[in-house]
This record gives structure tokens, sequence and C-alpha cells, in this order.
């Protein structure tokens, strides 16, 4: 049985005073969650440490947003993967799309952010998907598994067992366009295939995340599906109400 995960990315809203908010009023509701469902939550750097210390190393699991990828030294405004562990934090959501995009976030530094954060006891929520250009020109099977090719791949078997993915295409994020459960299923199918081409019977374990409009009215659907294992959800995370929906929407 793999682990059905509904995790929160936060990106960057929230002041301190609303993420305290928003923890607390997940916590409120946390009865309603099945026992079986992981919730997460992946506030801004600046929201890490009182987060911890709300959720109290708890049910709920505290993820940052990125890392850098060097171990420390002269890199100013960037946060370690060891940062992180200390705060402490049990995850990172490494290679989303906005990072590729807007910093430049290639495979190359991904992998040398994902080996830092397992050698760090984080674990890594690894982020993939196509643009709208690649799903319309039929290339996004090309795309998804060259960006697990080019990470993923070259990891260890133990260090893949700990990974999470997240299929995010890039056209349903913040569009309130979601992809359809049909086109969900068939790519989380397709990337757990890919995957087992390389770790065999280990990608059977590996949770695959659908991201991108993801919200408390389509999340039953997209999860229904046999290689949905759960969400990784922006702006629905942002209100308590929604986040816990999402995390009952599993059958
Ligand atoms: P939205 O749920 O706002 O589309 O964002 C998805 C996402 O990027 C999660 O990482």
């Amino acid at each position: 049985m793999r682990q059905k995960i509904v995790a929160g990315n936060w990106k960057m809203n929230t002041s301190i005073a609303q993420g305290k908010e928003l923890v607390h009023g997940i916590l409120d509701r946390m009865a309603e969650v099945p026992q079986d469902v992981k919730l997460i939550v992946a506030p801004p750097f600046t929201h890490l440490y009182p987060a911890a210390a709300a959720l109290e190393g708890g049910a709920v699991g505290l993820a940052a947003q990125n890392c850098a990828n060097h171990e420390s030294g002269a890199y100013t405004g960037e946060v370690s993967a060891a940062m992180i562990e200390s705060v402490p934090c049990q995850y990172v959501i490494l290679g989303h799309s906005e990072r590729r995009e807007y910093y430049g976030e290639t495979d190359e530094t991904l992998l040398s952010k994902i080996k830092l954060a397992l050698s760090h006891h984080l674990i890594p929520i690894f982020c993939i998907g196509e643009v709208l250009e690649e799903r319309e020109s039929n290339m996004h099977f090309q795309v998804v598994s060259s960006q697990l090719r080019e990470v993923l791949c070259n990891l260890s078997p133990d260090d893949f067992a700990k990974v999470i993915v997240a299929y995010e295409p890039v056209w349903a994020i913040g569009t309130g366009k979601t992809a359809t459960s049909e086109q969900a299923q068939e790519m989380h199918a397709f990337i757990r295939s890919f995957l087992a081409e390389t770790f065999r019977e280990l990608a059977e374990n590996t949770p695959i995340l659908y991201g991108g409009s993801c919200k408390p009215s389509n999340a039953a659907e997209l999860f229904a599906q046999p290689d949905v294992d759960g969400g990784l959800i922006g702006g629905a995370s942002l209100k308590a109400e929604d986040f816990i929906a999402i995390a009952k929407a599993f059958i």
C-alpha cells in the first residue's frame, strides 16, 4: 500500500501571523482527516521554525519549498538542507516548475539538491510536468521522462525509495484548469512504469501526487485513480477548510 499524501505548497503567501492561523486551523480539524492520509505543509522559509513549534512533531509533516545546491558557505540568501533539517523539517519540495522557470533550475542543479536533501534526512517532493505547448504538440511523455531520467534515475535504489514524486502539468497550475482524471491517471501510470524500468518493484511504492488546480470539488475524482496517491495543493492549501476537505477526498 502506498502512502496517501496531501501536501500544501503555500508558495510566497501569508505573514507569520496568517501562517500560524492556518496551521492552527489545520490542527483543529485533524480529527476529520482519515488516519491513513499524511498531511504536509510547506510554508515559506521564515515560517518554518514557528510552524515546527506549532506542529510539535505531531501528525502533520513540515516541508521547505526549496534548498540550496551547496552544503554551506558564501552563498548569500540561500538556505541549506542542513539548516532545514535542523528546524526540524522532514520534507523539501524540489524542482517546482516556478523554480525551474523563474530561477533557472536545471536537472543538474536539481540532482545535487536532491542528493544534499537526502544526505540531511529530508524527503524530497520532486516536481515534474510539461508546459501547454509541450502537451499540445504531444511531447508531454517525452518531457516528463527526460525530467525523471536526468534526475531521479541517477539516484541509488536506497535513495530513490525515499522520494515522493509530484506530477504538476504547468498549464494547470494556478489556472483553474485541472487535468482530467483520465489525463492524470495516464501520466501517473506512465511515470510509475518509466521509473520501474530503472528501479523495478520499488516504483510500486513511490507516492505520485497530482498538482495543478486541485480543490475540494475535483480532488475525489483525481484521488480515485489507481496511480494518483494524493495531491500537491497550491491555492486551495491556503484555507484550512479547503485543505482538510481535500484530505477527506480519498475513498
Ligand atoms: P495550484 O493548486 O494553485 O494550481 O498550485 C499547484 C502547485 O503548484 C502546487 O505546488
